[in-house]
C-alpha cells in the first residue's frame, strides 16, 4: 500500500458497514480519504477518534442517486483536496419484501442508489483519472447474488439481485472502457457480513455463516496494495460454511 500513500481515494457509503471499516483502514495505510454518505455527522464522529493515523478523512454529505450532489462532490474534492486516484463504490440499500408489494418509488430507489450512484460516481472519477493520465482503481462492492439469483432464506429481496447484477455487467463494461489505460477495475462479491444492511439484527444469532466488515475491507486493501499492473477484475468473498452461488 505504500505507493498509495498521500493519494486520494473516494468511498461511497462511509458512514457504516463495510464503509466505515474501509475508510478507516485506507485512513491507516497513509491515504487521503474522502467519504460520501448522506449522514455527514457520523462519519465525522465515527472517523475522530483516530489519531495515530497517517492519513486524513474527510467528509461530504452526498446522496449518490443524485447526479447533481456526486458532481458537486467531485467538484469540491478536486477543489480542495486533490485528484481522486481511488474510487470504492460500497454504498448500497436493501429493502426487505416482495416487489408486487413495494411502491415504485422504493424499487427506483434502489436501483438509483445501488445502481446510478455507481454509475455517476466513476463517470465523476474517470474524468479526473483520465485527464492526467493517473494511475487508478476503481472497486465496486457487489455481492454474490450479483452473479447468481439466490435468496436469502427468510427474507425477500425483490430487485436487490436485479441491481447487483447490473453491477457484474457494469464492472465488466467498465472494465472495457479503460483497456490501454493504467486504471484497474475490480468487482468484490461478498457473502453475508454483519451489517445494518437488513436492519439491526444479529445474523450469528439466527445460526448463518458472515463475514464481518473488516474481512471485506481486507480484501479491498489487498486487491488495492497489488502492484498496478496486477488487476484482480473479481473476488468472491464468503464465510466458510456459506452457501455459494
Ligand atoms: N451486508 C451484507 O451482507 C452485504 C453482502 C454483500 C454486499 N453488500 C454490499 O456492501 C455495501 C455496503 O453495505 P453494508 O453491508 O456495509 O451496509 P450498511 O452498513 O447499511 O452501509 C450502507 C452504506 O451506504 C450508504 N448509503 C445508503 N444510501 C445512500 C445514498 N443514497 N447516498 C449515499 N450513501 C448511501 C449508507 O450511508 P448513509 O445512510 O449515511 O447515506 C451507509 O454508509 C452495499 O453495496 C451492499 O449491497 C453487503
Amino acid at each position: 500500500m505504500d505507493r498509495w500513500i498521500g493519494k486520494i481515494a473516494v468511498i461511497t457509503g462511509a458512514s457504516s458497514g463495510i464503509g466505515l471499516t474501509t475508510a478507516k483502514a485506507l485512513v491507516q495505510s497513509g491515504m487521503i480519504v474522502v467519504g460520501l454518505a448522506r449522514r455527514k455527522d457520523r462519519m465525522e464522529t465515527e472517523m475522530n477518534d483516530m489519531p495515530e493515523a497517517r492519513g486524513k478523512f474527510h467528509a461530504i454529505q452526498c446522496d449518490v442517486s443524485n447526479d447533481n450532489d456526486v458532481v458537486e462532490s467531485f467538484k469540491w474534492i478536486k477543489n480542495n483536496v486533490g485528484k481522486v486516484q481511488v474510487l470504492i463504490n460500497n454504498a448500497g440499500i436493501l429493502v426487505k419484501g416482495k416487489f408486487t408489494d413495494l411502491e415504485n418509488a422504493t424499487l427506483q430507489n434502489i436501483i438509483n442508489v445501488n445502481v446510478m450512484g455507481t454509475v455517476f460516481c466513476a463517470r465523476e472519477a474517470l474524468k479526473v483519472i483520465q485527464a492526467d493520465n493517473l494511475p487508478g482503481h476503481i472497486i465496486n462492492i457487489n455481492s454474490i447474488v450479483g452473479h447468481r439469483a439466490v435468496k436469502p432464506e427468510r427474507e425477500d429481496i425483490n430487485i436487490y439481485i436485479a441491481s447487483k447484477h447490473a453491477i457484474t455487467g457494469f464492472s465488466e463494461t467498465l472494465v472495457r472502457e479503460v483497456m490501454g489505460q493504467n486504471i484497474r477495475v475490480t468487482s468484490i462479491s461478498p457473502g453475508l457480513v454483519q451489517t445494518n444492511l437488513m436492519g439491526p439484527v444479529d445474523l450469528t444469532k439466527l445460526g448463518l455463516p458472515v463475514l464481518q466488515p473488516k474481512d471485506v475491507a481486507d480484501s479491498i486493501i489487498h486487491v488495492l496494495g497489488k502492484p498496478q499492473n496486477v488487476q484482480v477484475k473479481e473476488l468472491i468473498i464468503t464465510s466458510l460454511g456459506e452457501n455459494l452461488p
